[in-house]
């Protein structure tokens, strides 16, 4: 898998949107896996919070691409995803690692145009 720099969810660093899906695409409070390029990216549908968030599908811990299926919720205001398989649990914003010392995740800055689902990514 293709190693990606970790930015920030309101970082203006990516230099490319590439179209990921339909808005319908994606459950509500719930996450869907698309690719770019040879990367699996999680994308985030979070409607309780209206928001949309974007980020690595691979778990750190045990390198398993099952990020997308996570649940979703908030710590303290923060938007998380827990990991289905052992609950690691990660900040959507900035991708650390909320209840371990797992390696901080890869978040994408998303955004919804005309009904499609953008994530921004580097170059
Ligand atoms: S594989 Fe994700 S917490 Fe273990």
């Amino acid at each position: 898998m293709e190693t990606i720099k970790p930015i920030q969810s309101e970082s203006a660093a990516a230099t490319t949107w590439f179209r990921a899906a339909r808005v319908s695409d994606f459950p509500p409070n719930g996450g869907a896996c698309v690719r770019y390029r040879n990367l699996q990216i999680a994308v985030f549908n979070f409607t309780r919070r209206n928001e949309w968030y974007a980020c690595q599908n691979q778990c750190p811990h045990k390198m398993q691409m099952v990020l997308s299926r996570g649940l979703i919720g908030s710590q303290e205001g923060e938007p998380k995803v827990a990991c289905p398989f052992h609950k690691k649990t990660f900040s959507l914003r900035s991708g650390q690692c909320l209840n371990a010392e797992e390696d901080r995740i890869a978040v994408f800055p998303v955004k919804v145009e005309d009904g499609f689902v953008y994530i921004g990514v580097p170059e």
